[in-house]
């Protein structure tokens, strides 16, 4: 097994996932993160509430593509540092496999994998779709039954061109009716302005971060079937498709604390 390299600026400048754990209230974060957050938080006092809304849709989305989908494997790209709720995997989830090119957040995950079996971390690029796909842990999954993609919070740090591109080759390469589970950071509901102003810090502190309209990112899911049959929805009021739980699923949303969009679109026919 060839040794993690962590970069040497790693401890010097905050870091995505240490950021986002320090705002979900976690302890696995450094001064420069708080100090960071600090500046984030002057901006857009929201961001825990947002962080804290889309880890309760992490088990929500796992509940439904299980028990809802039959969906029991499940790839977690961008995975983040670990939280309560990852100890809440539901059981019925059989195989998941955490993927983050954080060498500290993986190093976490692989705590995780001890505790459960069916567990497995990566350490990659989601970027490089083949080498992610050729990976042993993912090539252990079942290619034969749809699967389950979690892109939380991860498509606002790639550029237009790198997130159309993995989404597309996503969409190409998993099995048929496999299903993806986005969310995505946004302006839509947000006093003009906030989110720029967010984006700017990010890019001050040397890290890509682009909030999308819900318009950009449906253009993003082109390749993929939206699930749900009224597009996208914001992440606080994600209900399960009807079908499944018998739940209206709620209309695009007014106010509320996620500012962020979520979506379920699967590569198959959704209506067989
Ligand atoms: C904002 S956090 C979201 C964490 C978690 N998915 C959640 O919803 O709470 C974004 C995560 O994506 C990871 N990430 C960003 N770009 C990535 C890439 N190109 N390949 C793999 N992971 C990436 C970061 O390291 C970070 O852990």
């Amino acid at each position: 097994m060839s040794a993690t390299v962590i970069p040497p600026h790693y401890f010097q400048r905050p870091v995505v996932a240490r950021v986002q754990d320090q705002l979900g209230g976690g302890t696995d974060n450094y001064a420069v993160d708080r100090a960071f957050a600090r500046t984030l938080l002057a901006v857009a006092p929201w961001l825990p509430a947002s962080v804290r809304i889309n880890r309760g849709h992490w088990l929500r989305v796992l509940d439904y593509l299980t028990q809802g989908l039959g969906i029991d494997q499940v790839i977690d790209l961008g995975c983040g540092l670990p939280h309560d709720d990852h100890r809440r995997l539901p059981d019925s989830v059989r195989r998941i496999v955490y993927v983050d090119n954080d060498p500290v957040v993986e190093g976490h995950a692989r705590m995780i994998l001890a505790e459960r079996v069916g567990t497995a971390s990566l350490l990659v690029d989601l970027t490089d779709v083949p080498a992610l796909l050729a990976a042993a842990p993912i090539q252990q999954l079942d290619h034969d039954r749809p699967i389950g993609v979690l892109l939380h919070d991860v498509v606002p740090w790639l550029d237009d061109a790198t997130a159309r591109t993995v989404l597309a080759a996503l969409g190409a390469h998993l099995p048929a009716g496999s299903v993806l589970s986005l969310t995505h950071a946004t302006g839509d509901f947000t006093p003009a302005g906030q989110v720029a102003r967010l984006a700017a810090l990010w890019q001050d502190a040397g890290i890509f971060f682009r909030p999308r309209t819900g318009t950009a990112i449906e253009c993003l899911l082109a390749p993929w079937t939206l699930l749900g049959g009224c597009g996208l929805v914001t992440t606080a009021t994600w209900h399960p498709p009807r079908a499944a739980f018998n739940q209206p699923l709620s209309q695009r949303a007014g106010l509320d604390h996620s500012h962020a969009y979520a979506a379920l679109a699967t590569t198959g026919d959704p209506t067989s």
